[in-house]
This record gives structure tokens, C-alpha cells and sequence, in this order.
């Protein structure tokens, strides 16, 4: 099946509005002090290359038959916007607080990213919170950060909408998937066309710099012609942004119970293509960049914070399930609430910091070199900006190693077949739209075993 966005949705151009200063969370002074006091104690080192930060939200009505992520359901009575305000998001706040607490200093954050779960369902002043204690650990670059949130339809109004723009939320996703109402049903989706329609006309009205929407497809069911109908609802929708997953059968979850990948009533593999085909096609047509096999933008909406996970830079991450990806090391957090807790309150206290000082736990992934160059060619290939072969042998060709070489080598048949465009003078490589993107995991392979066979001494 295809790639799908694997590191989530994303946030766009981040240009605040005038006067968004004034409306920033504030600044508790005792946070301020108490931070100031751990930095003292040694405590608060992290990466001063990071720019970006992750903070997962994990709650949901319900969990959609599809979905993998660390989500903590809470029934449809949380739909309800002014139903009473369940404990568990102070508590959970409060964890992700404690976590930041063991950061501080360096540079400001350029781009947050509130992910989810359901972002949407957490009231604004919890949310206010975060973007405090952000602001208080690293500094946010208020007049140029991009600052995202995943919004679910059926979850907020507009006068919520307004709240979490005046927090300084400049740009929202919304969770569509699907305009065809059975196709949300079959997929357990908490909501059903109305709640997208009425979603789509809040997002406008409250005027974020930026907003995208997130499509899926290789649904159970779903055709041609209903994805044609999805395809040409959301370009009418005028959104600035548009990400296309195609659908991922995760084992823990009950599509993949239900169904095998390629066989009825998922869509054939030809099938699975077209559409793929077909959102390229009708998208680009529509004006927007595919500029990541998943993501589609208007000139200047490329979501800047994914941007930086597919360019391999480093970023912060908080909450259940999420990873961060700081001096060089990814680590993963639990992705039970109550093991993510107690992790806080161990283990975590140390992940911002450079090694040696961060003293290993089982959830620490060491990164080589070599992975970090499979990480490096997997992510720029997503892009269309592609491959920079130039300077791989200068960053990762110990001993001699001819990384360009082999790269280049590897992908000459893929060239030759029209999946793969080299630049003159071969400095960069990118795959060709669409039959390239569709095609990407043979030519990664082909790269992979290339380097493999550099290994072992060809
Ligand atoms: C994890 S969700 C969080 C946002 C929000 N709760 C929602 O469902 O839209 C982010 C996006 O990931 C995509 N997604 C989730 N599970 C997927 C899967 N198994 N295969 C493909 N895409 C998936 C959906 O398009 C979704 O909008
Ligand atoms: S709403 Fe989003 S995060 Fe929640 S269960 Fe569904 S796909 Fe997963």
C-alpha cells in the first residue's frame, strides 16, 4: 500500500496577524522563576538546533476502526462542547507541564504542532497553559511561528475557534477524510457530513492564516467516483492545504481484523493507485503543489512543521506516544497514560539532554550514522525537492565509503523507467509525480541494498 504521512499531519505560513502579541498567553512569573531555578540546579538542558515542537493530545470521542495512535477514548458525551469538562485533561496538562519542566534555554520555537487524538476537544485555557510553559522553556518566535492544531469535525464551534486563534493558533487541520457520509460511517467516524459542512464554515469565518484539511483514501468501499465527489468537495472548500493519506492497516486496530490489504471491500492495488493518480492530478489542476507525496499546498502553505521532520531536523516532542528526535536520537514515550506518567517523572528527566549525560532506558533508539542516512534518503524522497546527493560522501562516507556513487548507481534503471529524475550533474534525485511517488518503496530498497552491498566491501 502507499505511504501514508507516518509523522501526522502539519501546520502552515505562520505569519501572525497585527496585534497578536497582545494576545499571547501570558507569562506566569512563577513559572518563570521556578525555571529559572532548575536551570541553576542543572536541570534544563535540550538541543539548541530544535526549532520544533510536538505536543500530543490524545483524547477522542471514540477511536476510529482505522487508527493506531496513542488515543484515550472518551465516549460521545464529550462531544457535547458545553458538557461538563472531563478531570483527566487538567491531570493530563499538568503531566505534559512537568514534562517540559526538564527544558530550557536555546533557540525559539519556530513551529508547534498540536497533535492528536483530538486537539479540538481541550479547552482553550488548558491549551493556554501549554503554549505558556512553551513559551516560558524555550521562547517562542511570536511574529513568525507557525502554530497548528488538529481539529476533528463535530468537536468545536466558532466561537471556540476564535479562542484558540486569539491564543496565538494560527493554523488548524481539519480531520475531514471523507465527504461521502456512509464512507465516515463504515470507518466509525464520530462524525458525519453536516458536522464537516458546518466545520469548513467555521474554519473560514474565524480567519486562520492558514488551514488545511486531511483526506483519506483506499477506504473500505469507497470508489472512483465517491473519491472524485471527496476530491472536488474539498477544492470547492478553497482550503489552503490538503493532505491525502492513504489508508494504513495498522494490526492492533479492527480494520485490519476485518479486512487484507488488496481484496474486497478495500480497494485493489490498481485501484489504490488511481486514486492516488486522481488526487495528483485533480489537485495540482486545482493549483496546489504536491509537495510531499501526501501534502498538497498553495504557494507559501507548505506545512513548515512537518517540513522539518521530512528534512531530518531535530524537534521536541511531549506527550503519550509522541518522539522527539534531539541530538541525533529519536525516543519514543510510552504510549500508555500511565506508564507515560511515570516515565515524567524518570526516565524523561533526562531526554533533553546531550549524551553522555542522558543515562539510557529501554526506550532510548541509539541512531548510527547509517540509519541516520536511510532516515535522511526515505524522508527527502517524500519531497519534491528530492535527494541531495551532493555532500552525502563529506557527512557519511567514513572510510572511503562512496555514498554518491552507489546512490546514483542504484537509481539509474528507475531513471531510465521514468520513475526517477536526476539533475544535471547528478547533485540531486527526486521521484517523478505521480508514477514515481507510487512507486517509491521499490526505489528506496533498491537504494538501501546498494548501500548494503557498499558494506559489505564491494
Ligand atoms: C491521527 S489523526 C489525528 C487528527 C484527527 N483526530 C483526525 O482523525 O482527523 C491525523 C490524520 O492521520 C490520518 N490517519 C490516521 N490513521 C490513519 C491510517 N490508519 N491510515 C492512513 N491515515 C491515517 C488521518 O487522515 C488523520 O486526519
Ligand atoms: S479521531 Fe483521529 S486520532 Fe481519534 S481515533 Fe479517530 S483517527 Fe484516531
Amino acid at each position: 500500500m502507499l505511504a501514508r504521512g507516518a509523522l501526522g499531519p502539519a501546520a502552515a505560513r505562520g505569519l501572525l496577524l497585527e496585534g497578536t502579541r497582545a494576545l499571547r498567553p501570558q507569562r506566569r512569573v512563577g513559572d518563570r522563576r521556578e525555571l529559572a531555578a532548575r536551570a541553576s540546579e542543572g536541570c534544563g538542558a535540550n538541543d539548541p538546533a530544535a526549532r520544533s515542537a510536538y505536543v500530543h493530545l490524545p483524547f477522542c470521542r471514540r477511536k476510529c476502526f482505522y487508527c493506531d495512535f496513542p488515543v484515550v477514548a472518551l465516549g460521545e458525551g464529550a462531544t457535547e462542547l458545553r458538557a461538563q469538562e472531563p478531570e483527566i485533561y487538567g491531570r493530563y496538562v499538568s503531566t505534559l507541564l512537568r514534562e517540559m519542566e526538564h527544558y530550557g534555554g536555546g533557540g525559539k520555537l519556530r513551529t508547534v504542532f498540536f497533535g492528536g487524538g483530538t486537539p479540538s476537544l481541550i479547552p482553550p485555557r488548558h491549551l493556554e497553559r501549554v503554549l505558556g510553559r512553551l513559551d516560558d522553556a524555550f521562547g517562542i518566535d511570536w511574529g513568525n511561528a507557525e502554530i497548528s492544531m488538529e481539529c476533528d469535525p463535530g468537536t468545536f464551534d466558532l466561537q471556540r475557534l476564535v479562542e484558540y486563534r486569539s491564543l496565538g493558533v494560527n493554523r488548524v487541520s481539519v480531520g475531514v477524510q471523507s465527504f461521502d457520509g456512509r464512507l465516515l460511517e463504515l470507518c466509525g467516524r464520530s462524525h458525519g457530513e453536516g458536522d464537516v459542512l458546518r466545520a469548513l464554515d467555521d474554519v473560514r469565518a474565524a480567519g486562520f492564516d492558514s488551514w488545511s484539511l486531511d483526506l483519506m483514501f483506499g477506504l473500505p468501499h469507497q470508489t472512483a467516483e465517491s473519491w472524485a465527489e471527496t476530491l472536488e468537495m474539498a477544492v470547492a472548500a478553497d482550503p489552503d492545504h490538503v493532505s491525502c493519506y492513504g489508508l494504513q492497516l495498522d494490526d492492533s486496530t479492527p480494520f485490519a481484523r476485518w479486512y487484507t490489504e488488496g481484496e474486497g471491500p478495500l480497494p485493489s492495488e490498481p485501484l489504490a493507485a488511481d486514486l492516488f493518480r486522481m488526487a495528483s492530478r485533480e489537485l495540482q489542476g486545482a493549483g496546489y503543489s504536491h509537495y510531499e507525496i501526501s501534502n498538497y499546498a498553495r504557494e507559501g502553505h507548505e506545512c513548515r512543521h512537518n517540513l522539518a521532520y521530512w528534512r531530518d531536523d531535530p524537534f521536541y516532542a511531549f506527550g503519550v506516544g509522541a518522539t522527539s528526535s534531539l541530538h541525533g536520537r529519536r525516543v519514543a514515550r510510552p504510549k500508555k497514560l500511565s506508564r507515560y506518567e511515570q516515565w515524567v517523572e524518570g526516565e524523561g528527566r533526562k531526554v533533553g539532554f546531550p549524551p553522555p549525560d542522558w543515562s539510557g532506558a529501554p526506550l532510548r533508539e541509539d541512531e548510527d550514522e547509517d540509519e541516520r542516512l536511510l532516515d535522511l534518503i526515505m524522508l527527502s524522497l517524500r519531497l519534491k525537492s528530492g535527494l541531495r546527493v551532493n555532500g552525502l560522501n563529506e557527512r557519511f562516507g567514513r572510510a572511503g565509503r562512496d555514498v554518491e556513487r552507489r546512490v546514483l548507481a542504484a537509481v539509474e534503471g528507475h531513471a531510465a523507467e521514468g520513475l526517477v529524475s536526476v539533475s544535471e550533474g547528478g547533485h540531486a534525485i527526486r521521484l517523478t509525480d505521480p508514477e514515481g511517488l507510487l512507486l517509491s518503496n521499490s526505489v528506496i530498497s533498491d537504494i538501501f541494498v546498494a548501500l548494503d552491498d557498499d558494506e559489505d566491501g564491494e
